[in-house]
């Protein structure tokens, strides 16, 4: 079976550390191992539009944004296919399609859409839920289908998307006695302590409209000031040191590496043993903070690099764009075809139509 990885993003804001290790990292791993025949990387503007609507600036103002974090995390354009949602409009039809196989009761109950309407207060009677909102998982499956993906790296707060995806491909399949749609599946950080990064407020998750947030482009000060901001539990330094809901080591765990010992903390070989000694008490969490520090900048540092690199270039990236936007259009009409023959609705390209309705009215 080919594999042909696909992932999107909401362009309303720029990604943040718990972005990078929860999904970025595993695209570029997946890049880099390269055992994939077509990988797109999709900006879901039209997705970031159904919880947007009075505010298409905010969108738009994100879409150069986004191009900038994904080519300063290392995904490489000559490898992956990068391409904007809204100038594909064969995903808007396959979703038409796709909307009359899925019941609304189905979609209220999707909890990852159930916590965003509440996180977002449509839950209240008088701000309601849009209609594009509630719909957003259908388009998601649209998304994916369009480029007959298997494989999704996110985040795995998406796990119930790709849910919705695989019920509608089959419903989809059955329906239509077709197998012309594929089931997905997600691909997960590796690392467990990856895949959902507390905020630098303790929240149990980063995420920007919280403001507990460290970006990939912040600055360099700016990241030690926000590591220092951690708040951690009152000891005295020989008291034993708790890992329970401990910030600093979340992100330990999701960043630091062995190298990263020897260079910062040669005290200790790794993180194994670091744990250890801290639950034994006498490692004060300033000593953290330190080390946490180091590892962050030494992570972060190439990253801001190639972000400057390519802000030089802003006409490059925003051509780097069109072009995997062509590519996606060819791909996304070819499965909007199929779809449309499985459905027997390509009218005036199926010569089967013209034969039949002749037959039909030609009976005596
Ligand atoms: N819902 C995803 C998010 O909020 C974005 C997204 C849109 C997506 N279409 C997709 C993710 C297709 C994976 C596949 O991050």
């Amino acid at each position: 079976m080919k594999n042909i990885i696909m992932t999107a993003d909401r362009p309303t804001g720029k990604m943040h550390i718990g972005h990078f290790v929860g999904s970025f990292q595993t695209r570029v791993e997946l890049q880099n191992k390269g055992e994939y025949d077509k990988f797109y990387i999709m900006i879901a503007d039209v997705q970031a539009l159904t919880d947007n609507a009075g505010n298409p600036q905010k969108v738009r103002d994100n879409i150069v944004e986004i191009m900038l974090d994904y080519l300063s995390v290392g995904l490489d354009p000559n490898k992956v296919v990068f391409c904007l949602q809204s100038q594909i409009p064969a995903l808007a039809e396959m979703s038409q399609y796709f909307s009359n196989l899925v019941t609304f009761q189905r979609l209220v109950r999707n909890p990852t859409v159930k916590s965003e309407i509440k996180f977002r207060g449509f839950d209240n009677e008088s701000v309601g839920i849009p209609v594009g909102f509630v719909c957003y998982p259908i388009s998601q499956t649209a998304d994916i289908c369009a480029f007959g993906a298997n494989l999704i790296p996110v985040g795995e707060d998406q796990e119930p998307m790709l849910e919705q995806q695989r019920e509608i491909v089959r419903s989809f399949n059955r329906t239509y006695h077709t197998n012309c749609l594929v089931e997905c599946k997600s691909c997960l950080s590796q690392n467990v302590a990856s895949r959902r990064l507390p905020g630098t407020d303790g929240k149990e998750k980063m995420s920007k409209s919280l403001g507990n947030c460290i970006y990939l482009c912040d600055e360099p000060d700016e990241i030690k000031k926000k590591v220092n901001s951690i708040k951690t539990f009152p000891r005295k330094i020989e008291e034993p040191g708790i890992l329970q809901d401990n910030v600093l080591f979340a992100y330990l765990s999701a960043f630091c590496k062995d190298e990263h010992f020897a260079k910062y903390y040669p005290k200790f070989k790794n993180f194994d043993e670091l744990k250890t000694a801290y639950q034994k008490g006498g490692i004060g969490d300033g000593e953290i903070k330190k080390f946490l520090n180091s590892v962050l900048q030494e992570t972060l540092q190439p990253i801001r690099a190639r972000r400057a690199e390519y802000q030089k270039d802003i006409h490059g990236v925003l051509q780097i764009l069109e072009q995997g936007t062509q590519k996606a259009n060819q791909v996304a009409n070819a499965t909007l075809k199929a779809i449309k023959n499985a459905m027997g609705i390509d009218y005036f390209d199926d010569p089967t139509f013209e034969a039949e309705q002749t037959k039909l009215y030609s009976k005596n």
